[in-house]
């Protein structure tokens, strides 16, 4: 394999390469429905949708009181360094290749590591993280996404052949770092050495639970009981259940996998995941023969899940909930709803795929066991209706028609298109309110809304809480739960904010009324509130800052008030980076955020400055009043 520099394609692009989207007969007629049900809005589609939507975002007159926010808002700018407003410090607290462990090596620049000196440092492409209170101990644990070969394979020169151990070390990049870290004089530290440290890679062993475990769907030459995998990878967001354990969420698994023979077809099970015979060029199968999945047709079925690390004893093997379901997760949103039954939201990241919800039977009781709660449980899949309402759909072997639940919670995807589910625009994080039942998810973008089905083949048409065709932007919706309670099948929505560019269109791209010149952004993603109530929003978009996004500078991070709609920008990252993760330290006085694939087209040395390898890296942001981050 060469090392390759042209790896720019999104993972929904590169998606649609491999498997292009299925035709649909039906998708022109369906659309042209949407089309006239929407006629009574008057002028065109997106615009009216936009008006309807503008029109009851944000009293005008609430907006103009609200202060909540402890900052200045801090201009737009492509610099290649990290921006907070006055008053406020930023400064690195770990970077991609730190070593966990004395006896490990230093990054070097010139080698970027080996297989062996990555597995026992740092991974790379920060995402979801979250900081635990261990007795008077701090653990960081930080998902480490993926890695841009263009960087981890530096050691070699354009279009060099790159060695199984160049290979590896990628594949050792990945998945998740768990970390002591201290205040100490002047800044925080990672604790080397410390008991808590461990690195969680594709080849850890971890446990199928749940509903599939045993299935035959998971059955492979090396697991023939279908309830032990190695590894997980693609880990984007996350989320941290009222036990104290964190969830890791699999994304884009489908990446990893190849055939030798290049024409090899995938099942159309697999197909509607993205597996093909092709991967993203990161070679595993190259050199772990798991990953040919023409030898092995069930090890993707393995991986897409949610799973659950206990960041307290670093010997407890992570367990993959498959009652949670399988599809590109994004994060997962944990809420005890008031009964005590644990409900966790959830989105597919991919163009057109569907917004999940999952309640367990029982109801958490501190203190009792907790093992079942991810097991055992309904699925749902959410339905939005134009008027503002919607509808949780179960998903069980009688609404989907699907054999049994075990098949449901490998085959989600088939099932959310089963029982007519909502084509969404890319559910990234979802978020609920400390101060009301309201849950909040960030739709990233969609350049197919309404332009082509999703890779299901279901229908995009333009409408609801996806109002704009081919949108380029993104857009934040919110619903609440009928009457407060999270396991109700009703709930209502609207859309917190439609992002855009007022500076460059009048039409719906110029988003709602809360986007101006000042604020505006695209492609949000990351969705945290803090324990105020304030929303941050962490973008992961278009940074070239010119013509549809000119003054949107780099990715950024902004801040929300969900009772005003105000949004005011707090950050701006380092050059063609994407701002996602947040945590804070349990005193809220420092802010935790990540900054990943910096330098991701060859434009950033960030953070060094000067010809430095760029490396994605968790910062510290603290007041310099020393007052609470959140
Ligand atoms: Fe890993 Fe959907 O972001
Ligand atoms: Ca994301
Ligand atoms: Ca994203």
């Amino acid at each position: 394999m060469s090392s390759s520099r042209s790896e720019n394609l999104s993972f929904d692009d590169f998606d649609e390469i491999v498997s292009p989207r299925p035709e649909e007969n039906d998708f022109d007629r369906i659309v042209e429905a949407a089309i006239e049900r929407r006629g009574f809005l008057g002028g065109s589609l997106a615009f009216g949708s936009f008006a309807l939507l503008g029109g009851t975002l944000v009293p005008a007159g609430a907006r103009a009181a609200s202060d909540r926010f402890a900052f200045s808002q801090i201009p737009a700018n492509s610099e290649d360094t990290v921006t907070v407003p006055e008053g406020y410090n930023a400064e690195v607290l770990v970077r991609w290749g730190d070593p966990l462990w004395s006896d490990g090596a230093e990054f070097d620049p010139a080698t970027r590591g080996t297989a062996k000196s990555q597995a026992a440092a740092f991974g790379d492409n920060i995402d979801g993280m979250e900081v635990y209170a261990v007795g008077d101990k701090m653990v960081l644990v930080v998902n480490n996404e993926y890695t841009n070969r263009g960087i981890i394979w530096g050691n070699r020169k354009e279009g060099e052949t790159v060695n199984d151990d160049d290979i590896n070390k990628g594949k050792m990049a990945h998945g998740v770092t768990v970390v002591e870290i201290r205040p100490e004089s002047g800044g925080w530290s990672i604790v080397k050495d410390s008991p808590f440290n461990r690195r969680i890679t594709p080849d850890t062993e971890m446990e199928l639970t749940g509903p599939a475990s045993g299935h035959d769907l998971l059955k492979t030459a090396a697991d023939p009981t279908g309830t032990k995998s190695l590894g997980t990878w693609n880990n984007c967001g996350n989320g941290s259940t009222p036990w104290g354990t964190y969830l890791t969420c699999e994304e884009n698994f489908n990446g990893y996998f190849s055939a030798v023979d290049e024409n090899h077809q995938v099942s159309p099970e697999l197909k509607r995941y993205g597996v093909s015979a092709k991967d993203r060029g990161y070679g595993w199968a190259s050199v772990d023969e798991r990953f040919d999945v023409s030898r092995h047709p069930n090890e993707p079925n393995r991986a897409g899940y949610i799973v659950e690390i206990d960041p307290r004893d670093p010997n407890a093997v992570p367990k993959k909930r498959t009652a949670l379901g399988r599809f590109k997760h994004e994060n997962a949103e944990t809420v005890v709803n008031n009964d005590g039954r644990i409900v966790v939201y959830m989105g597919d990241d991919e163009r057109g795929e569907f917004l999940y919800r999952y309640v367990s039977d029982g109801v958490f009781a501190p203190g009792a066991s907790t093992e079942d709660l991810l097991n055992n449980g309904t699925l749902s899949v959410a339905k939005f209706a134009d008027d503002g309402t919607g509808q949780w759909l179960d998903l069980t072997p009688e609404t989907t028609g699907m054999g049994s639940k075990a098949e449901i919670c490998v085959h989600t995807r088939q099932a959310g298109s089963a029982v007519g589910a909502t084509t969404m625009d890319r559910p990234e994080w979802v978020t609920s309110n400390p101060n009301s039942a309201e849950v909040y998810c960030a739709l990233t973008n969609n350049k197919n809304r309404g332009i082509k089905p999703n890779a299901g083949g279901d229908p995009t048409p333009v409408g609801g809480p996806n109002p704009r065709e081919a949108n380029n932007y993104g857009q934040i919706v919110r619903w609440r739960p009928k009457d407060g309670d999270h396991t109700s099948r009703d709930f209502t929505w609207d859309l917190f904010v439609l992002a855009g560019n007022p500076a460059v269109h009048q039409d719906a791209n110029r988003g709602s009324d809360n986007v101006n010149a000042d604020n505006m952004f695209n492609s949000p993603d990351g969705l945290k509130f803090d324990s105020n109530g304030i929303l941050w929003i962490q973008t992961d978009g278009n940074y070239s800052n010119e013509e549809g996004f000119a003054g949107h500078g780099n990715n950024q991070m902004l801040a929300g008030d969900p009772v005003t709609g105000e949004i005011r920008r707090f950050l701006v990252g380092p050059r063609e980076c994407e701002v996602t993760g947040l945590t804070w330290s349990p005193d809220l006085r420092t802010m935790f955020v990540g900054i990943q694939h910096p330098g991701d087209r060859g434009g950033s040395h960030w953070p060094e400055g000067g010809d430095a390898v760029p490396r994605s890296a968790v910062i510290a942001i603290t007041r310099k009043d020393g007052g609470p981050m959140g």
